[in-house]
């Protein structure tokens, strides 16, 4: 027996009584205790399942100190002892490889992941493509004319991309307007031009007629800085009683001041399409060298923007509106030319290329 003094806090001091234990029987109630702690250890965090590896499995933990003791065993137990500590170290490693493993299923707290004292990742804000802010702008300038957005489909039969425009089979104007058929289908094709939109809205609409048709539209070119498979078109299409070329004239002379400023000129050129009797094309002073001659104009001062004439009568007549009655003025224009013009662009295929470095010259531009 032994009597221990031990003081508390006031100073009193009392005595407790304890029982005196050899070495062995120590050892054996301290790996008991050790026990007892290892099972009912618990942490769900990496740092935890570290803190109970240094504690217990570390060079100076308490598994290799209770090895330690063993010396202060007597030869004859040394046997008995070695298992019940070899028996513990193997208790503790098998809870260390659970605590490591709960760990690996859990989600890391974000707390861990997040730093939040770092700056915020920037969003990437798109801009406008250079060619829809041209493309609505020029919508923008017909509606205010009183022409109404139509659409088609860009997946087109025959009859409405040719037929129905005047163009039959054989035409030779369709030569210059070669496109993508699809073989089991021949009389399908990608749509070459907005003008399909004309027989798709002369089908279902009665005149007074005024639409303005944007548009993608394909054509079998090879691709280079001047050509490409697919562009886009603005078309224009206006029938009423009394509509006459001088309309024509009017509306397109203001949509050029609108688009690209009261100084530049405009002058018509006699042109030839089926769809159109008589046929124009339109140029516009050269907004590069202002008319004096550059690459873009070819040296001549003009660059030409769009075609145009008045509705030929049999294209009237395709879709039973009277062509005694009713006469009307179509025109359609490259939406690339245009932007080219405006923005000075050189290569057509800049605009399907996707470089955010080109893309993003735009912004801030409507
Ligand atoms: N469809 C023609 C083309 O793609 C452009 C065009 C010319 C449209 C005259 C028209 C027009 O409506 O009247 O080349």
């Amino acid at each position: 027996m032994q009597i221990a003094q031990i003081s508390d806090d006031l100073g009193y001091e009392s005595y407790q009584i304890s029982v005196y234990l050899c070495p062995m029987e120590q050892l054996l109630q301290q790996i008991d205790a050790y026990k007892k702690e290892v099972a009912a250890f618990e942490g769900a965090t990496p740092d935890a399942a570290e803190e109970f590896r240094i504690k217990y499995l570390g060079t100076k933990g308490i598994v290799k100190n209770s090895m330690g003791e063993m010396r202060k065993v007597p030869n004859d137990r040394k046997k008995e002892f070695g298992q019940l500590l070899n028996d513990f170290k193997l208790f503790v490693e098998d809870k260390y490889e659970t605590l490591k493993r709960t760990n690996s299923q859990l989600p890391t707290p974000n707390s861990q992941l997040i730093d939040l004292s770092l700056p915020g990742d920037a969003v990437a804000v798109g801009t406008r493509h250079p060619l829809n802010i041209v493309r609505n702008q020029v919508v923008a300038i017909f509606r205010r004319l009183g022409f109404a957005v139509a659409e088609g489909p860009e997946i087109e039969d025959d009859w409405h991309n040719f037929g129905a425009m005047n163009l039959p089979e054989d035409h030779p104007a369709r030569d210059m307007q070669d496109t993508f058929y699809i073989n089991q289908l021949p009389s399908w094709l990608l749509r070459t031009h907005t003008s399909s939109v004309q027989a798709r809205v002369m089908e279902t609409q009665k005149p007074p007629i005024r639409v303005i048709c944007p548009g993608r539209v394909y054509r079998n070119e090879t691709i280079s800085a001047r050509a490409h498979c697919f562009f886009h078109q603005v078309e224009g299409l206006s029938i009423d009683e009394n509509v006459s070329f001088a309309d024509l004239k009017q509306t397109l002379y203001f949509f050029v001041q609108e688009m690209f400023g009261k100084d530049v000129k405009v002058r018509f050129r006699p042109s030839y399409f089926p769809f159109t009797e008589p046929s124009a094309e339109m140029d516009i002073s050269c907004l590069i060298c202002g008319g004096d001659g550059c690459n873009i104009c070819k040296h001549t001062g003009w660059v030409e923007i769009l075609g145009s004439g008045m509705v030929h009568p049999n294209v009237l007549d395709n879709f039973g509106i009277d062509s005694n009655k009713y006469t009307g003025f179509a025109f359609g224009m490259g939406v690339e030319r245009i932007t080219q013009l405006k923005y000075q662009v050189n290569d057509l295929r800049l605009y399907s290329q996707n470089d955010v470095r080109f893309l993003k010259q735009f912004t801030g531009v409507v």
